[in-house]
């Protein structure tokens, strides 16, 4: 018997290299359903299935925080009417996923972190774009929990994007690499707001935030550090989703106590040199890895009626500047996420519009995209302009 079954688990453990790689994604979609991919591979094809969908996260279900050491998963809801939730659910080591915990919020949620505790999974934090505000509940989620905290922030008069900033939009929730501060980009506020987080209670205190060029409407950021484990030359890439650039912050650590500062150092657009963002594009999203950063445009169409552009930047490792590579294929429409995987071989592109997954290769040496290995229409498919269609796309692994 036990000689069968070693037989039957070696030819198990051989089978995966005779087929090609297989991964997991997971995706949530504007239509109140999170779903669970499939993803095989072999060579630059494959294959994208859905194995799970479930009603889960809200009416608006906008973007998915997984603890991959654990396989917590949280979701957010944009809704503003009704009962909107935050949503806590368990992630198999087979993708299937199973809600834990709902917790009412204050709606207008559009992405979230988790920080804090002892080991910075204590709490978690979420931006709320139409209510200008950020709340904060403690983890894990369980029957009637109660947010932490809620600050709600106020401008005087609007920004120069007069219907965009009619007020502040806090867009992300960032802990930076020291898991002492937590950053977030306003785009209502032209700010990226900076706080102190209180390990313990969770509490954060605001600093002085960092001033964003006026109308650049900042969306969300990436943190890189050249030296792994110290703080020296720590940067940050923030995008702008107004401006359509990429902006390079110098992050400062207090010594002894005090606030994170950021000093502006660079700005670069998200499209090659020459070219003017088209009217009506608006940059999401940005990632870095190892020495290289990347961020999407929506509604460009420089790939076609319905392909949006990746913009790839190389980082000096001396400095931390950025030097734009070159504009590929996102292969989706209106790409509002994208995630790359941690072997860096591949990356998950998010279309809203289209509401499809595209499985893009990465050279892990030289940063470039190209070509797509696969794409998956997830969910119904949105209307240009709308918020439906799918709201993130994330690697469960
Ligand atoms: C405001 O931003 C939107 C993009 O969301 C853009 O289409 C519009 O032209 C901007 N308006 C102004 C006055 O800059
Ligand atoms: C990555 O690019 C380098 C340089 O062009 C090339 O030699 C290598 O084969 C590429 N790797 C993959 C996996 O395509």
């Amino acid at each position: 018997m036990a000689s069968i079954r070693s037989c039957a688990s070696a030819i198990l453990l051989a089978l995966p290299t005779a087929l090609g790689a297989s991964a997991k994604l997971l995706v949530s979609h504007y239509n109140g359903n999170l779903y669970s991919l499939s993803l095989t591979t072999s060579g630059t094809t494959g294959q994208l299935a859905v194995k799970q969908s479930l009603k889960a996260g809200g009416t608006m279900p906008s973007w998915l925080t997984l603890d991959s050491d654990t396989g917590n998963l949280w979701v957010t809801d944009e809704s503003t009417g009704g009962s909107p939730v935050l949503t806590q659910l368990s992630v198999g080591s087979d993708g299937t996923m199973k809600i834990t915990g709902t917790s009412r919020s204050n709606g207008g949620e559009v992405h979230s972190a988790i920080y804090g505790g002892a080991d910075g999974k204590g709490f978690i934090a979420a931006a709320e774009y139409d209510p200008s505000s950020i709340s904060t509940w403690k983890l894990p989620i369980t029957g009637n929990a109660q947010a932490v905290q809620k600050m709600t922030f106020t401008m005087n008069g609007r920004g120069p994007n007069a219907s965009r900033q009619d007020k502040p939009h806090p867009h992300s929730v960032l802990p930076d690499p020291t898991g002492k501060f937590l950053l977030s980009p306003d785009l209502g506020a032209d700010l990226i707001r900076i706080f102190s987080i209180d390990a313990t209670s969770g509490k954060l205190t605001a600093c002085t935030a960092a001033q964003a060029g006026p109308g650049d409407g900042p969306r969300h950021g990436a943190f890189w550090q050249p030296k792994p484990g110290s703080t020296d030359g720590t940067m940050l890439y923030v995008v702008n989703e107004l401006g359509n650039s990429v902006t390079v912050w110098k992050v400062t650590y207090p010594s002894g106590g005090g606030c994170l500062s950021l000093t502006k150092t660079q700005a670069v657009s998200t499209y090659p040199a020459g070219k003017t963002p088209p009217n009506g594009c608006k940059a999401a999203e940005v990632h870095t890895w190892g020495n290289f950063v990347y961020a999407v445009n929506r509604n460009d169409k420089s790939f076609g009626s319905t392909s949006d552009s990746a913009a790839s930047y190389s980082i000096s490792p001396d400095t931390g500047a950025i030097t734009f590579m070159e504009a590929t294929n996102a292969d989706t429409y209106y790409p509002r996420t994208f995630q790359i995987n941690k072997a860096g071989d591949m990356v998950a592109f998010g279309g809203q519009t289209s509401s499809t997954v595209a499985i893009v290769a990465r050279n892990t040496t030289t940063g470039r995209l190209g070509p797509m290995i696969t794409s998956l229409l997830v969910g119904t498919a949105g209307v240009p302009g709308n918020e439906d269609g799918l709201s993130a796309v994330i690697w469960d692994e």
